[in-house]
């Protein structure tokens, strides 16, 4: 079987409702910060819950603001997964501090707060666990380890807008950074948003993602910034423009629909994988959740060929397939500062060599699904 056009493992969904309101935008004399990024954070908090919200250009520019603003550097450490995207650790090593990899569970991978404990040091200034693939991570174990050791608790929720831990929204409380990467729930083509329900800290970074002036990108009274706003200390140009927060604004509105969309999908993974031993899913998490579905990873559980043949071989049946994530203690940079030795992370390790995360986005039709499954079951037969 080769599709006759190529699936990729994600694409954003947008629709005509987007195109307007982005051409509604470009109509006004408006399209850097302005009303459509107050509409999409105040939309933001509504729907997560979260008392106070800002949004940025990207999740890694919330990272950068939030080291800023806790001070964090030179011989601090922070408590991050390997298995993970690179912008927590890079972060760290760009502001002078130690990433301090943890191992994630075998099946769900996620960190634990048994295995962040035993990582904290005297230098711990925050642990930043990931909500992985739209499951939610432990959330009251992290928050008494948090609380315990008198240190900052800072949840990525990259994947996880709409998922629940025990009946509340990611965001409703603590303080996490979302992502709006063309790939995730909702796209604002690029953007972030971080939240807390701590407000004055929520100002702070305000003015910290537009050069520290003390007041923001766009003033509501004064339909601009005022002339005379002043530096209240050095900041970033971090602020999203409107071209792009309106697009969040309308993906919100679409948000239920399009998690429906991805969690149709994962069922449906989940039936046709009982067929193929070789491909295991993730395991879920034992407490009360709601998924959001982001993502579809499996793991290769076989040695007739490696991760990266399969991976090929889907490409030729024109199957896209994307690889969340390489384990990041053993990328380049890392592994030579650090020098980990290999067995360090076991259960990072061994995902990382296994990992693909099968297609996936809303719209998805039962079609693409069953050539999807048609063609890793031929891969895995040498077909
Ligand atoms: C777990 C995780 N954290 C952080 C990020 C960074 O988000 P952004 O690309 O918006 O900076 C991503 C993006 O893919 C991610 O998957």
């Amino acid at each position: 079987m080769t599709r006759e056009r190529f699936l990729p493992f994600s694409k954003p969904c947008l629709g005509p409702r987007e195109i307007e309101a982005v051409c509604g935008v470009l109509q006004t004399d408006w399209i850097t910060t302005g009303p459509k990024n107050t509409e999409f954070e105040e939309k933001f908090k509504a729907y997560t819950g979260a008392v106070s919200a800002v949004a940025m250009t990207s999740e890694t520019s919330v990272m950068f603001a939030l080291f800023r603003a806790l001070g964090i550097g030179p011989g601090d450490e922070v408590i991050t997964p390997s298995m993970t995207w690179v912008s927590l650790p890079n972060t760290a090593e760009l502001f002078g501090a130690r990433p301090v990899f943890v191992d994630c569970d075998r099946d769900t991978l996620m960190i634990s707060p048994e295995a962040a404990e035993a990582a904290i040091t005297p230098r711990t200034k925050m642990i930043v666990p990931v909500h992985f693939a739209g499951a939610p991570f432990d959330r009251d174990g992290f928050t008494e380890l948090a609380d315990r050791h008198g240190i900052f608790l800072l949840e990525d929720a990259a994947h996880a807008l709409g998922t629940q831990y025990k009946g509340e929204k990611i965001g409703a409380s603590g303080t996490a950074m979302f992502s709006f990467h063309p790939i995730k729930n909702i796209t604002t083509g690029e953007g972030g948003m971080f939240v807390s329900d701590d407000v004055r800290f929520t100002a702070r970074l305000r003015s910290l993602k537009f050069h520290g002036l003390g007041q923001d990108a766009y003033d509501r009274k004064t339909f601009g910034r005022s002339p005379r706003a002043q530096v209240l200390e050095p900041g970033f140009k971090f602020n999203l423009s409107d071209i792009h927060a309106v697009l969040g604004v309308v993906q919100l509105d679409r948000l239920e629909e399009l998690n429906a969309e991805r969690r149709r999908i994962a069922a449906a993974y989940r039936r046709a994988l009982t067929e193929i031993p070789e491909l295991i899913p993730l395991a879920e998490p034992k407490y009360d959740f709601v998924h959001s579905c982001h993502l579809f990873p499996v793991r290769l559980a076989t040695d007739r060929l490696t991760r990266d043949d399969m991976m090929a071989k889907l490409k030729e049946k024109n199957i896209g397939t994307g690889l969340h994530f390489q384990s990041v203690h053993q990328q380049k940079y890392y592994a030579e500062k650090y020098g980990f030795a290999p067995g360090f992370l076991p259960a990072t390790e061994w995902n990382s060599e296994r990992l693909m995360s099968l297609p996936s986005f809303p719209g998805m039709t039962e079609e693409d699904l069953a050539d999807v499954i048609t063609a890793c079951k031929e891969v895995l037969a040498g077909v």
